[in-house]
């Protein structure tokens, strides 16, 4: 029996006994009647769902960093003592006197309007929990960045350009706004942004007691129902997508909770990295940006930031489908896992961590603690096919982590997904380009061998064939990308 889930929803102090595993969705729609967060696909595509998710950093400045995420997905263990905000928290009614209750717009909500971004309006309240998110964010913004945090969600009917237009209206003027009031120390700075958002109206004046409030709030470290037997939630943007139902009476653990699974430290040249960080946290790994830009450049293109919020590493690796991407990616790294088991670690290297289809080397209760990943001088590519930019899954992507020296291949990795039962490392490909000048004839023969190493088969995502020769593009454009300076020859063509 789980206690109940304590958390603030709004302005509401909130004890929930409703199973950890319900999905927030369901907790505001069905328990709370707060209809204004919509029911679209329940599997994370379409943005409708979004909330405000907000937590103490940890950081000791004793701010709550708020992230849109869907709700559709978005367990209630895992919001245990956290902030929740539908949007209806956006916009309380305010008594004046003996007035009839005012609800007032926000500033997001008023340029959707002022710029006819809104006809039926269904997909209104995700746009609008998707940009506040965004301004609760990192501070300066920017029109591109503002796009970008709206890339998850979809409008039916009023088409994209007036919402840009809001958006580029809003961060104009508000950027202006906000600029003018923060002043004062960097030390305030984080504060100083949160009240000149309440003195704008993008949230309301209650934001500012939240961070006390959280604090005040009883609930055990290490978040709800951790223990042996239990199915492991991590970001659950895999598992709720795949069993909701069953998910809802089983007993569940919470890995958001464990601090331990979200360090990144550097250790005898390796960057270890918490399998509970999340995909967005990656793109602000210093380590990372500094070393291999290419794949922090390339996480955009991974689902949507609403899912990036809560996908984490692990999820990603341990789902094992063949075509994740930042699975693919770590393949490249030549990344090594370790698995914990009542606190010993068994270390193994991911490329052999994959023993079938959806079958790995995990033995019962071990959990992913970390994936090292070698500190070497080296340049890194990835890429990836699907049918839209955003929020889909690849036909077929591939990445590469290549040092070379005057012409001279010095170390290379190639990997892959969506061309085999699981995610592949290219080891043939690899070793036979490694230690070896670079010809286009060489570069032939490891495309040539490339196809020998994969067995794609025909789905939804596309034919063999079509597959096969977009492996062939995608390790090229590594190639070109990464070498091209000094690769000459028909083999571009
Ligand atoms: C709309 C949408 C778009 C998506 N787009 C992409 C995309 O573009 N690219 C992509 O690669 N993926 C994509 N995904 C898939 C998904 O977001 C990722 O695979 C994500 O990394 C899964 O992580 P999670 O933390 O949410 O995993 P969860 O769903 O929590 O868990 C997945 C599995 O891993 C297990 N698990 C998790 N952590 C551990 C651990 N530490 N130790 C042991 N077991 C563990 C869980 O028990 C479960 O079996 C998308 C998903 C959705 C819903
Ligand atoms: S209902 Fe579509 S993303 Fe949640
Ligand atoms: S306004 Fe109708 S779905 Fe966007």
């Amino acid at each position: 029996m789980s206690r109940p889930v304590r958390f603030i929803l709004n302005e509401l102090p909130m004890d929930s006994c409703l199973p950890p595993g319900t999905v927030v969705l369901d907790f505001l729609r069905r328990d709370r009647r707060l209809t204004g967060t919509k029911e679209g696909c329940r599997e994370g595509d379409c943005g409708a769902c979004a909330v405000l998710l907000g937590a103490l950093s940890g950081g000791g400045d004793g701010a709550v960093s708020y992230r849109a995420v869907n709700s559709c997905l978005l367990p209630l263990g895992d919001v245990e003592g956290k902030h929740l905000v539908s949007i209806e928290g956006l916009n309380p009614p305010r008594h004046v006197g003996d007035a009839p209750e005012q609800v007032s717009l926000t500033p997001v909500q008023q340029k959707l309007v002022d710029h006819g971004a809104i006809q039926c309006g269904f997909c209104t309240p995700g746009f609008v929990i998707s940009l506040t998110g965004y301004l609760l964010g990192r501070y300066p913004w920017s029109y591109r960045e503002a796009v970008e945090a709206v890339a998850g969600n979809i409008c039916r009917c009023t088409g994209y350009a007036s919402i840009k237009r809001a958006i580029a209206d809003l961060v104009d003027q508000l950027g202006a706004a906000v600029q003018s009031r923060l002043g004062g120390s960097p030390d305030d700075r984080e504060r100083s942004h949160l009240q000149a958002l309440v003195d704008l109206g993008v949230v309301p004046q209650y934001f500012l007691a939240i961070p006390d409030r959280l604090r005040s709030l009883d609930v055990p470290p290490g978040g709800q129902d951790q223990g042996a037997g239990r199915t492991v939630v991590a970001g659950g943007t895999d598992l709720f997508v795949q069993r909701p139902q069953q998910l809802v009476e089983e007993p569940l653990s919470f890995l958001s909770g464990a601090a331990r699974l979200r360090q990144v430290r550097v250790q005898e040249e390796r960057l270890y990295l918490g399998a509970g960080i999340t995909m967005e946290e990656v793109r602000r790994i210093p380590e990372l940006e500094e070393r291999l830009p290419g794949l922090v450049e390339a996480l955009p293109l991974v689902a949507s930031l609403p899912i990036r919020n809560r996908a984490t590493l692990g999820g990603n690796i341990v789902n094992a489908s063949p075509i994740g991407d930042l699975t693919v990616m770590l393949l490249a790294l030549g990344a090594t896992l370790g698995l914990n088991r009542d606190g010993s670690i068994r270390e193994v290297p991911l490329e052999r961590f994959f023993k079938g289809y959806k079958q790995l080397d995990l033995k019962a209760g071990e959990r992913l603690e970390w994936i090292a990943v070698p500190l070497e001088e080296g340049s890194f590519s990835f890429e990836k096919v699907s049918r839209r930019r955003h929020l889909d899954i690849a036909s077929v992507n591939s990445a590469a982590w290549i040092r070379v020296q005057g012409g001279h291949i010095e170390a290379v990795r190639l990997a892959a997904g969506g061309v085999a039962p699981v995610p592949l490392f290219l080891a043939r490909s690899s070793a036979c380009l490694a230690g070896r000048g670079l010809t286009d004839e060489l570069l032939e023969q490891a495309l040539d061998l490339a196809q020998e190493e994969i067995s794609p088969i025909s789905d939804v995502r596309g034919s063999e064939r079509y597959k096969r020769l977009l492996l062939r593009q995608l390790l090229l454009a590594h190639f070109q990308k990464l070498v091209s300076q000094q690769m000459h020859g028909e083999v571009w063509v």
